[in-house]
């Protein structure tokens, strides 16, 4: 079949509220052209991140009335264990309300001043959290992840070289080696099992624990699939326990490739670790046994466990970003390739060089596709890492337009309408100008900042 339809029906809808130009341009006006302070009920179609957002299924509102409420020893917590372990088999599971709460739980453990933490990309958060420990956060992907034209299979893989000379270099001050899967900032782009394994074997070569942010593992497991010598006849699931087997613990924020609306965990296979953990876990998010969450969470979580590995599913996902970049390419409008797992990154860069990376592109295509067309996109370049420490800018190294889809929640015409709003925008693109940012907060302004257009 040369169609790859959503593998699902319908059986509950949101309505979305159909919005006029005028209407839009005169709500972003008023949110200062921040597109975070914007009502969901403005949005057409939602595209600012995949987290949370996705549809769960039948089954899984059904598990929901099978949550058990108490405090300690629910059943739902057997279940949601269970669910985790069938694909990462580690010792001790402890569930957290989401990913930055098991973040700040490792880094109470392993982070620190004087301390170097190294990964292929770290997420702004697991950043944060090591940032806010006193330790430091360093990326070592391999060169190709970081050119938007490289067609490399695994853009999201470690630099080996990088890392051997990181942990040579930092020697004890290196508490633990992280990786991301699939690396959410470089594109959403996978890392290849033959890389994991290499950076599984270098840090155990150095004495340190190799912790894995597992949140869209799913996703990466496809990639392997589909694209990794060797890999093509076995079953997803028995792909995501290779590539966890290797690891002695992980993070995981459950919105992501568990279909939740809330939730994640933290996992280990040392004792020590793993009660350090929980003592930390009990003052900050709950008993062991829900860790923040309600049972009926963890339920939905053990039957989202089930559904994301649904091959059906990962080929129609994956196809939906395929599309669409194919789609934009068509246009001449430059995409990040190839099509990574959870989003289609547009790079704005390219796209309108006459704007400075410090009048902010990828933010001026952003707030112009929602004039246009409704759609609420994600800026990752110089309005989210523009500022510096001591306020001064500094061009971001891309300066990308991330456009997540939620799971299973909006459909082929949905794809085809975004198509059309670009090519919309590309009729008007030249006559873009760009922002100024008139109010900001000194940390992660991108959220609350104001602009202003500038005059043409
Ligand atoms: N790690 C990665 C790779 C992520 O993408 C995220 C969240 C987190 C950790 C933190 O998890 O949100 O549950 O606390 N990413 C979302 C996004 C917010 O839009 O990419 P969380």
């Amino acid at each position: 079949m040369k169609t790859i339809i959503e593998p699902f029906r319908i059986k509950s809808v949101e309505p979305i509220r159909m919005t006029t130009r005028a209407e839009r341009e005169a709500k972003l006006k008023a949110a200062n052209y921040n597109l975070f302070a914007l009502k969901s009920q403005d949005v057409i179609i939602d595209l600012l991140t995949d987290s949370g957002t996705g549809a769960m299924s039948a089954e899984q509102w059904a598990a929901v009335m099978r949550g058990d409420e108490s405090y300690a020893g629910s059943p739902s917590y057997d279940r949601f264990r269970e669910g985790v372990q069938a694909l990462m088999p580690f010792k001790h599971i402890i569930p957290t309300h989401q990913g930055r709460a098991a973040e700040a739980i490792l880094m109470s453990i392993f982070g620190g001043k004087g301390k170097h933490i190294p990964s292929n990309t770290h997420f702004d958060t697991t950043r944060g959290n090591i940032e806010a420990s006193g330790a430091e956060a360093s990326d070592l992907v391999i060169a190709e992840g970081k050119d938007s034209t490289s067609l490399h299979p695994f853009k999201g893989n470690m630099d080996l070289e990088k890392l051997e000379s990181y942990l040579e270099t930092h020697g004890d001050s290196v508490p633990i080696v992280m990786i991301t899967i699939t690396n959410n900032a470089g594109g959403g782009q996978p890392v290849s099992l033959e890389n994991l394994r290499a950076v599984s074997e270098l840090a155990k070569k150095h004495g340190k624990p190799f912790i894995i942010d597992g949140c869209r593992f799913a996703e990466n497991a496809w990639f392997i699939k589909q694209r990794e010598e060797g890999q093509q006849a076995r079953s997803i699931r028995d792909i995501v326990r290779d590539c966890f087997t290797i690891a002695d613990g992980m993070t995981m924020s459950a919105k992501k490739d568990a279909f939740g609306n809330i939730g994640g965990w933290i996992a280990f296979n040392d004792d020590s670790v793993a009660e350090q953990a929980r003592v930390r876990l009990i003052q900050t998010e709950g008993f062991p046994t829900y860790g923040g969450l309600a049972g009926r969470d963890l339920e939905a979580l053990a039957q989202g466990l089930q559904e994301i590995t649904d091959e059906d599913y990962l080929r129609y996902r994956i196809r939906t970003n395929e599309y669409i970049i194919e789609r934009l390419d068509a246009l001449g409008i430059p995409v990040v390739k190839p099509a990574g797992g959870h989003a289609v990154f547009v790079d704005a860069k390219r796209w309108l060089p006459h704007i400075d990376p410090l009048h902010f592109p990828a933010h001026t295509v952003a707030c112009r596709l929602y004039e246009i067309g409704g759609i609420r996109s994600c800026e990752i370049g110089s309005v989210m890492f523009g500022r510096q420490p001591d306020g001064t800018e500094k061009p971001a190294a891309m300066e990308l337009v991330r456009l997540a889809f939620p799971r299973r929640t909006y459909t082929q015409s949905h794809a085809d309408y975004l198509v059309e709003v670009f090519e919309m925008l590309k009729a008007e693109k030249d006559s873009l100008k760009g922002f100024k940012i008139t109010k900001e907060p000194n940390l992660m302004r991108h959220f609350t900042c104001e602009f202003a257009p500038l005059a043409g």
